[in-house]
């Protein structure tokens, strides 16, 4: 090893720093040296990624997988020979990080670009390898034809075993380039993972889990929303077809990005697969000048022998430490009060402040004024962009309703869209030219709104000092940062893009408006809502603090979206809120039990109005509170389990890192066929430790027909007393529940 020459090192830390989606957990002091190995080993807890990365010769992925103890890198290629074959070329066209077209490789390419048509035949090779003191390298290549540059940053990140990549395309050459397409990094995919779990969705029903099995070909998916969708979620889990929740081989892969992407899988049938992820780009939308660079955002790639739930805490623990920026890491998730199914548009200082001293009497913690208190904003057709408080509904500001949450112990929070306009506002009408649109085409409106070009220096400024004013005049430390619609027409009339798509940089000056405003104010959260959970990913979350999951409240919805999205993010940064009785969405009645047990199994909240709510749902709603502040630890810093259950059950649980502590939600969203329900194993418990059990939820009656388990153990009273082997080994005998119904139970050691 050597140690790495100045100018190598500032070259480092310069493109670590120009790129504002950078590797997370880049430091400038970090030590950095230069490796002189034909191959690059990086390694955490249980994870191992090898790459062949040879000076002069393309970087390709030999091994990603369990940690090889016994095991060298030439053997693993030795093991690897593929021989030549009747109808395919002399040699074998492997796979390299970024596929590049110029390979001859069969499947898709994973770097396309050209000048004009010409010099579209790259292909790179080693120029140096670099490795940093945090378990990243940096492998810096090159290409005689075409002049350009492609620096691949890979890091595992020791802790969660989740590597982060990004690839980098420098134009070194005399003549501008556009790149058509760059996957963040060409990751092969052995053929044993035959099945493809995804997300689909909609409004309102967002991460909807889907399987697709063995096939050969391709699977492709393309999100050209200019937000990261209801209905393609960038992230994909390959699969042994035997793999379960907890066991078995899964690899998951998700792109950290809010604009828009491709997603493939591809089985190819010379039997090299492999996955892509990548940005979208329309027509002429990434030109690199002569010295200019691009860099694609972060994927996110973990692998497991032990099934779904292994993969997810690595996602989790992901999240929590390498993509959140720490700021309220130790601070509680508070309980949230929103006002949007209270009121809608219908504001009034008296009904709101009443709601206020309701929110507080159950529990809230903060209280979260939505839609409707600014500019002509009365209903959804007017007013964006006027981000002045209502002088209509508020005549003496909303500093009176701000300091009574205060005084009631909340934090005030305010809802913002600002990225989008109404054409009926005063800054539509002052600045029609601050939209993004195709030139000659007709706006499609949606949700009667525009898209402002944030990518315009004066927009960005404009919502920044907007935005400042009222967090500042009012104190505000929460914002909910909404965004409601697509962007079918993502072009930028500015002088700088003259009529070109903008998704990338739009999306890149959403980003850095929030992080401008952030740095403004260390202690503000901001939660990511579009219209749902349309914008949920890694990449937003590097701004921001919490989702919206979805618009819809019902609980049984609720089950399956928290569900799938459980797969990724962890429970803390789910925002999940008690809905009104009647689900306003799908109009279906659900108890306050069970919409309580939902909510509790993520950052909860409520949204509703309170002032009909009948008594005893606000005394069950009260008691849901408390339980999920007594738990909120361990539901939020835990290992988070999802079980394999039958269609008409869902289960999932938390487990206390030091193994003292666990809560699970067992719903029942349906009937069954079998007379009863079947056993419950625990997972995550410590076998050698013995543990208190007991049903801490519903408050109220729930078992169908008694004497039942629930009496004979006293669950819900003192509890019993079991072994951790035999609540993991064997389990427990359910009790008969109500279909739509939720138990929770609660493990502790003695
Ligand atoms: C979107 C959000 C909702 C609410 C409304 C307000 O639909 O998802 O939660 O904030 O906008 O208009």
């Amino acid at each position: 090893m050597l140690t790495v020459k100045p100018e190598d090192q500032s070259d480092l830390q310069r493109i670590n720093f120009q790129n504002s989606e950078g590797l997370a957990g880049c430091s400038p002091d970090k030590t950095v040296t230069q490796i002189d190995a034909d191959y690059v080993r990086l390694s955490a807890s249980d994870t191992e990624i090898i790459i062949y990365a040879k000076k002069g010769e393309r970087p390709y992925i030999i091994y990603w997988g369990a940690l090889l103890e016994h095991s060298s890198a030439e053997e693993l290629i030795a093991l690897s020979t593929r021989q030549w074959a009747h109808g395919g070329p002399a040699t074998d066209i492997g796979q390299s990080l970024s596929n590049e077209l110029a390979t001859g490789i069969a499947g898709p390419s994973g770097f396309v670009a050209h000048r004009q048509g010409n010099d579209w035949a790259a292909i790179f090779v080693v120029e140096h390898v670099l490795e940093d003191s945090e378990n990243q390298v940096r492998i810096v290549c090159s290409d005689r034809n075409t002049g350009l540059k492609a620096i691949y940053d890979i890091k595992l990140d020791p802790s969660s075993n989740v590597a982060l990549a990004t690839t980098s395309i420098s134009n070194d050459g005399d003549e501008p380039i556009s790149i058509d397409w760059c996957a963040s990094l060409c990751i092969p995919v052995d053929e044993s993972l035959s099945t493809l779990k995804n997300f689909t969705g909609r409004w309102a029903m967002e991460f909807q889990e889907q399987a697709v099995s063995v096939f050969r070909g391709s699977y492709v998916r393309e999100n050209k929303t200019g937000r990261t969708s209801h209905d393609n979620f960038p992230g994909l889990i390959a699969m042994s077809a035997s793999a379960s929740e907890n066991s078995g081989r899964v690899v998951g892969l998700h792109l950290g990005w809010s604009g828009n992407n491709r997603v493939r899988m591809d089985r190819h049938s010379d039997g090299h697969n492999s996955v892509q992820m990548g940005e979208l780009f329309h027509p002429g939308e990434m030109v690199l000048a002569p010295g200019q660079s691009y860099t694609t955002p972060i994927l996110y790639a973990a692998q497991s022998e032990n099934g779904l739930s292994d993969l997810s805490q690595k996602f989790h623990h992901c999240l929590n430490t390498s993509v959140l920026d720490g700021r309220i890491a130790n601070k509680p998730r508070l309980v949230h009060y929103n006002t949007w199914e209270a009121v809608y548009f219908d504001h009034c200082e008296d009904r709101l402040t009443t709601l206020a001293e309701k929110a507080a009497e159950v529990g809230a913690e903060r209280f979260v004024l939505d839609d409707g208190w600014f500019g002509a904003r009365r209903n959804d057709q007017a007013g964006l962009g006027d981000w002045w408080v209502s002088k209509d509904v508020y005549p003496n500001g909303l500093e009176p309703l701000a300091d009574k949450v205060r005084s009631l112990g909340m934090e005030f929070g305010i809802w913002f869209e600002p990225e989008m306009v109404n054409p009926d506002s005063d800054l539509f009408r002052a600045h029609p030219e601050w939209v993004l649109e195709a030139k000659g085409v007709a706006q499609i409106p949606s949700r009667q709104q525009y898209v402002l070009d944030l990518t315009r220096p004066e927009v960005s400024e404009y919502l920044y000092e907007k935005i400042s004013k009222i967090v500042d005049d009012l104190g505000i430390t929460y914002i909910k940062w909404d965004m409601n619609r697509d962007i079918q027409h993502p072009g930028s009339g500015s002088t700088e893009n003259s009529g070109r798509s903008a998704v990338h940089k739009q999306t890149k000056s959403v980003y850095a408006l929030i992080d401008r405003l952030r740095k403004a104010n260390p202690e503000l959260e901001i939660e990511s809502c579009s219209s749902g959970g349309a914008r949920a990913d890694f990449g937003i979350l590097r701004y921001t603090d919490r989702i919206w999951l979805s618009d819809s409240n019902d609980a049984l919805d609720r089950q399956k979206i928290q569900r799938g999205a459980s797969h990724f993010f962890p429970l803390n940064v789910l925002g999940s809120h008690v809905g009104p009785k009647q689900c306003h969405i799908t109009k279906r009645t659900l108890s306050m039990e069970l919409r309580a047990a939902t909510a509790m199994f993520g950052h909860m909240g409520m949204e509703l109005d309170l002032l009909s709510e009948s008594a005893e749902d606000l005394e069950t709603l009260k008691q849901g509170i408390a339980i999920y502040k007594q738990h909120r630890d361990v539901l939020h810093n835990g290992k988070f389990y999802r079980l394999d259950t039958p269609d008409y059950l869902n289960v999932t649980g938390s487990v206390s890192l030091d193994k003292q502590a666990a809560l699970f939600s067992c719903a029942k969203t349906d009937g069954h066929t079998t007379t009863l329900p079947g056993r419950l194993q625990f997972p995550g418990l410590d076998k050698t430790k013995r543990y208190q059990l007991k049903i801490i939820w519903p408050v109220s009656d729930f078992v169908v027909t008694e004497p039942s388990i629930v009496d004979t153990l006293d669950l819900r009273g003192e509890g019993s007393v079991f072994s951790g082997e035999a609540l993991t080994v064997h389990g427990i005998q359910l009790p008969l529940l109500y279909p739509e119904s939720c138990i929770i139970f609660a493990l502790q050691s003695v």
